[in-house]
């Protein structure tokens, strides 16, 4: 469930050299506060869930960024870069908190979990696999979305974010997610409809992050 590269990733590993690192991990440690365990007067646990969502988006998206001249573009992609800067490693992270503390948590991939939703829908086993997807997410007391809006538009596509989305929101459910595109590039991707829930029902904890990328300034390090 967690990606190998990020077995070892968590709070205390983090480095917090740089203005972004630190807001990125103080907001993250602060939507991890709101959940909470309680005893009832029976002894009897009850988790306390936020209904906010979570997320960590960019400046200036990759779609629009596509859509620049190509002599314009190292220059937007180097004051506005998103890659790298530690988004999958902190939700990783407060994901391992939450497990640790007993709620359900389910960490999916944009890319290979569209693929697996498409997939299943296309089974011939009356909608029992695709269901069973479905289940996971919906029910899941946390939804981690890595990498929220990574693949193309299609309209099958948009009406699954919809319903995932929707569905959680209706019933209060948060949604962590980190995404290379901006609020607007964003909402191109997933639809306006799907979008408008998942970012409004983040409210204070959108961060619009962007910063030096890890993996460049680690591949230099190693090459000296
Ligand atoms: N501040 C940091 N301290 C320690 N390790 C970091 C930090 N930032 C990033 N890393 C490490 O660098 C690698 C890249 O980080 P990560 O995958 O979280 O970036 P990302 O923002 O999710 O990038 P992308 O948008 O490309 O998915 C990971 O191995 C992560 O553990
Ligand atoms: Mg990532």
């Amino acid at each position: 469930m967690i990606p190998d590269e990020f077995t070892n990733s968590n709070f205390e590993n983090y480095q917090r050299l740089s203005k972004v690192q630190e807001s990125m991990y103080q907001s993250t440690f602060d939507y991890l506060k709101l959940f909470k365990i309680e005893t009832g007067t029976e002894g009897r646990k009850k988790k306390i869930i936020p209904p906010w969502n979570f997320g960590f988006v960019a400046v200036f998206g990759e779609q629009r960024l596509k859509e620049l001249p190509s002599s314009e573009r190292p220059a937007v992609k180097q004051k506005h870069n998103n890659y790298g800067i530690g988004k999958t490693h902190l939700q990783v992270s407060l994901a391992k908190r939450l497990i640790k503390d007993g709620f359900n948590v389910v960490i999916v991939s944009d890319v290979m979990f569209m693929e697996q939703l498409m997939q299943a829908k296309k089974m011939s086993d009356e909608g029992e696999s695709y269901n069973q997807l479905l289940r996971n997410v919906l029910n899941a007391d946390v939804l981690i979305w890595d990498d929220i809006g990574k693949v193309n538009w299609t309209e099958p596509r948009e009406r699954m974010y919809y319903t995932i989305i929707n569905e959680r929101y209706r019933s209060q459910k948060p949604i962590v997610f980190n995404s290379n595109e901006d609020r607007g590039s964003l909402a191109e991707k997933i639809g306006y409809a799907a979008a408008s829930r998942l970012i409004g029902q983040a409210d204070e904890f959108l961060l619009e992050t962007e910063g030096a990328d890890w993996r460049l300034k680690k591949g230099a390090k190693t090459h000296v």
